[in-house]
């Protein structure tokens, strides 16, 4: 049995959804108005599909309760998708998820050991940090008289019930396996992967989701004011032009492979080709933002690894750095993130450095002329440090992982 509580466009659909799912469901929404509509069939907001389910569900697998008690009484699953608006300070305001735990706690029993979920959008830390000791000053001991976790929404409104329907995948920051087992068996209808994780990664996924969509929106819109400010430039058929790029669609080369962390990009292209639009910007009078930032990020990620490498190693320790290209399957070695990355290395007192490319060592001591040592071989490089850096993703090191074992690895590249 679940409950939800909050019934706008995530709770109402989350209910519905689960109910078509073959769940019992109570719905709760303090917005008595709201609620009125609800339980006459109608609809508080039009979202295509939703109504035909409604109609088929109120009354059967989905229950309008008429308190929150009510609704959670009989509840395992509490699951909470009230709104979570900014703040005078722009911040996640959680008075509405405070003010629906403050309802649910006084009415359940610790003994029930419930389930309560978020899954109203909040910022990463907000469980482990606001939530799980908001609740444990009431005197509810988390992971004993109640099981706390969150499972980020990615529905998108106006398709909110295929969305929720036939989601892409199913997220549940949770660290107990009680919850895992229950959640596992509320969504087993859903055939598409469900990823456990901690209950930061849980939140930190949804804002990897919004941001980057904001982020793409804004990068688009900075480059129509910068063609409309150079003048001459069709928009609309550039950006149709644009999306003909076979990296939007998938293999072999797809979009992932750039919204992806790292150490940055380099390589003779994406340094100059940025640096140059913003110039040109500039001199047709249009000061970017977005792109400044982008180079501006780009020199600032390399040093944010050297200062985790500082912290941890002693300077006189030997390092490998593996991957000297500026892209695995290459030997091209300009503008290589690599040589930012052992000159840094260098800069903050590391003397003793081994690296090693699997086509790009010759090249790259041709042109950068650095004081460190070379491997010949994966092995080689290995043997040679506990520390090893990796710079470059090349599948040879993917497919030798094995030699990396009880190695200090700082995958730069998430290969491993
Ligand atoms: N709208 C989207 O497309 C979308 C997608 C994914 C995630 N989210 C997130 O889901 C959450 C809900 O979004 P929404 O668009 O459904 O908001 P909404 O405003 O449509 O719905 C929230 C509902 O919660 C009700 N509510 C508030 N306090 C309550 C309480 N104490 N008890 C019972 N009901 C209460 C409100 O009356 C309202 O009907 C937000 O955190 C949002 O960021 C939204």
């Amino acid at each position: 049995m679940i409950a939800v509580v909050g019934l706008g466009f995530v709770g109402l659909t989350t209910a519905l959804g689960f109910c078509e799912k073959g769940n019992q469901v109570f719905g709760y929404d303090i917005n008595s108005e709201k609620a009125a509509l609800i339980s006459n069939k109608k609809l508080p907001f039009f979202e295509d599909g939703l109504q035909e389910v409604l109609e088929k569900h109120l009354g059967n697998n989905f229950k309008l309760a008429s308190s929150i008690e009510n609704a959670v009484k009989d509840a395992q699953v509490i699951i909470l998708c009230v709104g979570t608006p900014s703040d005078a300070n722009g911040k996640a305001d959680l008075k509405y998820i405070k003010s629906a735990i403050d309802k649910i706690l006084s009415t359940i029993d610790k003994k029930d050991k419930k389930i309560l979920i978020t899954k109203s959008t909040i910022p990463p830390s907000t469980t482990a940090k606001e939530i799980i000791p908001y609740i444990e000053k009431k005197g509810f001991k988390a992971g004993k008289d109640i099981f706390v976790a969150n499972n980020p929404e990615f529905l998108r409104e106006g398709h909110a019930w295929d969305d929720f329907i036939n989601p892409d995948r199913i997220v549940i920051g949770t660290d107990d396996e009680y919850t895992k087992s229950i959640m596992t068996e509320i969504y087993k209808n859903f055939n598409v992967p469900i990823h456990f994780v901690s209950l930061n990664t849980g939140e930190f996924i949804k804002y990897l989701s919004n941001t980057f969509l904001a982020t793409l929106i804004s990068y688009s819109n900075e480059m129509s004011i910068i063609a409309d400010h150079i003048g001459g430039i069709d928009v609309k058929s550039a950006f149709k032009i644009f999306h003909e790029d076979k990296r939007w669609y998938g293999n072999p080369a797809n979009m992932q492979t750039y919204a992806y962390p790292g150490c940055g990009f380099g390589g003779y292209c994406l340094p100059k080709d940025t640096q140059a639009i913003v110039a040109k910007a500039e001199e047709y009078g249009y000061d970017s933002k977005i792109l400044k930032n982008v180079l501006k990020v780009n020199s600032e990620i390399k040093p944010h690894w050297i200062s985790k490498i500082s912290a941890d190693i002693n300077k006189t320790d030997a390092i490998t750095v593996l991957g000297l290209s500026f892209k695995p399957e290459s030997d091209d070695v300009r503008q290589t993130p690599a040589y930012e990355i052992i000159n840094l290395l260098l800069k903050s007192g590391f003397k003793n450095i081994i690296a090693y490319d699997p086509l790009a060592n010759e090249l790259f001591d041709k042109i950068y002329n650095l004081p460190i040592k070379y491997a010949n071989t994966l092995e080689d490089a290995i043997k040679v440090s506990d520390t090893i850096v990796i710079a470059t993703g090349w599948k040879e090191f993917i497919k030798n992982k094995n030699l990396f074992k009880n190695k200090n690895v700082y995958d730069l590249r998430y290969i491993l």
